[in-house]
């Protein structure tokens, strides 16, 4: 039975019997508590707490869950995967134990005809949390089932809760028995291993609030919930790999297709060697969880969720490799992954586009450092194990980080397979160190690093600047004092051309960065000289500064000058700033009053704000935002501030926002009066028309809850569009067809080319096959053994390990030895194959390859029977080939 039918016959089931059918919610959790969605139940928390009244009184759903504790056991097990999908039933007061395992024994052991799902009630067995009678009586009296089949366990099996303080209870689990050659007979309270008896359903009786919850098992239980609830969750995977008859959730049809694909591309047939089948299984899980967890918005980074996605797509990419695939492996795979998830979750099909750009972006970052990565953890490696101090250090670890881009979880793993430990507290030490500068420097780039007292020294002298942005763009000023970093200021001294240096002003039209907006640029004129303004802060409140690079003449204390901001600068400037304002009242307008923004940043031409908000906006949301935005650009609002005390702004409606401390008096920016309201400093267009035109640019997420959307404005935004026609232009040019059939041009284009790659790479392996034969028939006799060497021009490394395993295999049962090299690409591979019959006789692949890759300048290695390799110098083929057989003749004595 197919996965997605195995979750319709779910809700269905539940449907038909009273439940509300809820879509699942994002993987990023709604619950700010948790890092993603990690079961069925989390976006029911507020109603099983009693938080909020719950709108329905039963509700069931497929929730997209990720976990990701137990990665380094994926592939390992039968049951590890980090993406699963759980099915659940749900009651908030209403039906209890009783309900809860009727409508699940119904479902399970139901008949597929009648809609159920077909379970052998024989096999199903079940546990109870040691003190539970009333569900042991239950399974009895409702269910039919023996006592024997009904066991005992603790709290560490049978007693369900989040892993952080909230809701939780004893709880009743339903696992299918495989049959006695996956383990001992007795259930699962003997199956410990859980291969035999496999976990299905878990319904868990939540009646209680947990806190200070340290352990699955230790937590305190602080009293009972408003109601009895049921929340039930069953693994979609472990069952859709029972009713399909496979061995494990990497093998059904939702994710078998990635593992096929990777096997075609490593040239490697599963099911055959443990170490690839456990690469292979990897490959399949964190294929699929990536294009999840982008399609719900997330995106790499080093922290949080970001972290966790990175470490998941960079895991596959490194198995791919590891498996002897050298292009880019994601190109292959998250289509092929697309494809089987796309039935349950269309969003995958028609946001494609932007997912796998985020993920091909990411393993092309990877890929970039990964061979040198690699090559400084193994001299890594080889160092430590010769020091006898088999550690990694903490500067190792944090520049296989900083420099190649390597999760330190990747590195510890790595290490792991090594033998070799890693000096992870070092490394931490030296990630705070890195964080803890960069926080410096960019106070430093504020203020310069210049001691704040030259600034206080100032201000006490002279008393506040007078600032003039919002009235005037020019201002005839006195330098009250420039300070140059290193001087004693003690000592001023005139500063010349080519030097940067900070001046403070009397009076000044700049306004210097806050609030988002950055500062204004301009040029000081005075008479005999010249300077450049790049960068306008306050050092200390009341006082602005200046900095500046003089372009002419000496600038000394005292001199009268005229300051004056580019226009075209601050119009640009405005333009930004009025069009955050415009852009959040749209997403609030189109989102809902709750997209509230928590931070922005706008210089000319661009701007960029973050805003609460729980998973990607979709394309119909970005499309109406924008036009709410450009219809209020139409209606040319009127533009206004005024000053009011902070109580009657919050009388009046406007936004204060993330926090800022603002002054007696606040400065509220009206748009078109009521329609945006907000507390700000910054400067504006008159009026909203001045914007010109709003594009946005894009969308992507900052983080637990929190998006950012990117627009760009006024002249900006007409050259973005005018870009993007160009683009178009050119395209429908190149392709000879009119831009709106672009689309359908550019599809057919890309169908034609899979099917010429489909169609080469039968070719290729035709002509493999013709050369194996070749290749065999001119096999020679070293010393009993049976020698094949050979240079078939233009493979790659996986074609050449298909080509010398087929040849291999028709070298019959004597002992036999193939080694192939090959030239494509500037690149030279190598392989070495021997059959059963030669290791029996002590030969080893690896040391065929060994001997065969000085020639090549390369290296490489594998197990005895296959070993793989490469090299840079096609010219030493020959010699590389010699020295393999000398190294077979040598080995038999010969
Ligand atoms: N919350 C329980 C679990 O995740 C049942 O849904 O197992």
């Amino acid at each position: 039975m197919q996965t997605a039918e195995i979750r319709r016959r779910f809700l269905e089931h539940f449907a038909t019997r009273g439940h509300t059918v809820v879509p699942s919610a994002s993987l990023v959790s709604p619950d700010p508590s948790l890092l993603f969605t990690v079961a069925g139940m989390v976006p029911f928390i507020p109603y099983l707490t009693g938080r909020e009244p719950a709108p329905f009184p039963r509700a069931t759903s497929v929730q997209k869950c990720v976990r990701t504790l137990d990665i380094e056991e994926v592939g390992k097990t039968t049951r590890h995967g980090t993406f699963f999908q759980m099915n659940g039933n749900f009651s908030f007061g209403d039906y209890f134990k009783d309900g809860a395992i009727q409508h699940a024994w119904e479902l399970l052991t139901g008949s597929v005809a009648d809609g159920g799902l077909g379970f052998d009630p024989e096999r199903l067995w079940v546990t109870v949390y040691l003190d539970d009678d009333e569900a042991a009586d239950a399974w009895h009296r409702i269910a039919g089932l023996p006592v024997e089949r009904i066991q005992r366990l603790g709290k560490k099996d049978n007693y369900w809760h989040t892993g952080a303080a909230g809701p939780g209870g004893p709880c009743s689990e339903i696992y299918y028995d495989r049959g006695p050659e996956f383990g001992p007979e007795g259930g699962p309270l003997v199956d410990t291993a859980g291969d035999r008896f496999l976990e299905i359903w878990n319904l868990v009786f939540m009646q209680y609030e947990l806190t200070d919850v340290r352990s699955k098992e230790e937590f305190t239980v602080v009293g009972e919930l408003p109601n009895k609830n049921i929340d039930t969750g069953m693994g979609l995977e472990r069952v859709a790999f029972l009713l399909q008859g496979v061995d494990n959730m990497y093998e059904i049809d939702e994710v078998a297709p990635v593992l096929r694909r990777a096997a075609e591309l490593a040239g490697v047939a599963y099911g055959k060697d443990h170490e690839a089948d456990v690469r292979l299984r990897v490959v399949a899980d964190h294929v699929r969880s990536g294009l999840m967890l982008i399609g719900d918005g997330i995106t790499p980074g080093n922290e949080g969720r970001g972290y966790i996605l990175r470490r998941l797509l960079r895991r596959a990419v490194r198995s791919m490799k590891l498996l002897g695939v050298e292009d880019a492996a994601l190109p292959e795979l998250l289509p092929v992954s697309r494809d089987a998830m796309s039935a349950s979750y269309p969003e995958l099909a028609t946001d494609f586009d932007r997912i796998s750009s985020v993920a091909y972006a990411e393993e092309e970052a990877f890929r970039r450092t990964l061979t040198s990565g690699t090559a400084l953890f193994d001299t890594a490696v080889a160092q430590a194990k010769k020091a006898g101090t088999p550690a990694l250090s903490g500067e190792q670890a944090f520049s296989l980080h900083d420099t190649y881009g390597f999760p330190i979880d990747v590195t510890l793993e790595m290490a792991a397979e090594q033998g070799v430990t890693v000096d992870e507290e070092g490394f931490r030490a030296l990630m705070t160190e890195q964080r803890d500068r960069a926080r410096a420097d960019a106070r430093a780039k504020r203020t310069g690093s210049v001691d704040v007292l030259a600034y206080r020294r100032l201000l006490a002298e002279h008393g506040p600047t007078d600032w003039q942005a919002y009235e005037t763009l020019r201002t005839d000023s006195r330098v009250l004092g420039v300070v140059t970093e290193g001087d004693d200021d003690a000592a001023p001294r005139p500063v010349g051309p080519g030097e940067i240096t900070r001046v403070v002003l009397d009076r000044t039209p700049f306004y210097a960065e806050s609030g988002g907006q950055v500062a204004d640029a301009g040029i000081l004129t005075w008479d005999g000289g010249r300077a450049e303004v790049i960068d306008v802060q306050r050092p200390v409140k009341g006082l602005v500064a200046h900095q500046v690079r003089i372009l002419e003449g000496e600038l000394r204390e005292g001199a009268e000058l005229t300051a004056e901001v580019d226009r075209e600068w601050r119009l640009s400037a405005c333009q930004a700033h009025s069009g955050t304002h415009v852009v959040h009242a749209a997403l609030r307008q189109v989102l809902g009053p709750q997209a509230l923004q928590s931070g922005s940043y706008n210089r000319p031409g661009y701007l960029r704000l973050d805003f609460a908000w729980q998973g990607a906006l979709t394309a119909q949301q970005r499309t109406d935002i924008e036009d709410v935005a450009n219809a209020a650009v139409r209606a040319d609002h009127a533009v206004s501030a005024s000053w009011m005390t902070l109580p009657e702004a919050r009388e009046f409606g406007a936004l204060a926002l993330f926090g800022e401390t603002y002054g007696e008096q606040v400065r509220v920016v009206e748009i078109g009066g009521p329609w945006s309201r907000e507390l700000c400093g910054g400067t504006h267009v008159r009026g909203s028309a001045q914007i010109g035109t709003l594009a946005l640019t894009g969308e992507s997420s900052v983080g637990s809850g929190s998006r950012r959307v990117e627009a760009v404005v006024g002249l900006e935004g007409f050259r973005y569009l005018a870009r993007e026609r160009d683009l178009v232009r050119q395209l429908a040019e190149l392709l000879k067809t009119p831009q709106d059939g672009l689309v359908e041009r550019v599809g057919g284009m890309l169908s034609r080319l899979r099917d010429v790659d489909r169609e080469l790479a039968e070719l290729r392996s035709r002509q493999n096959l013709a050369a194996a034969g070749e290749l065999a028939a001119g096999a020679r006799d070293v010393g009993g053994v049976a020698v094949v060497t050979g240079a078939p021009s233009g493979l790659g490394g996986g074609d050449l390990r298909t080509l010398a395993l087929d040849v291999r295999g028709r070298l019959g049962d004597r002992p036999a030895v193939v080694l192939l090299a090959s030239e494509s690409g500037g690149k030279v591979a190598l392989v070495a194959a021997l059959n059963p019959a030669a290791l029996a006789q002590g030969l080893s692949a690896n040391d065929v390859l060994k001997a065969a890759a000085g020639p090549v300048g390369g290296r490489g290695g594998g197990k005895a029977d296959v070993a793989q390799g490469g090299g840079t110098d096609a010219a030493g083929i020959p010699d590389a080939l010699q020295a393999g057989e000398q190294a077979v003749a040598a080995a038999t004595g010969r």
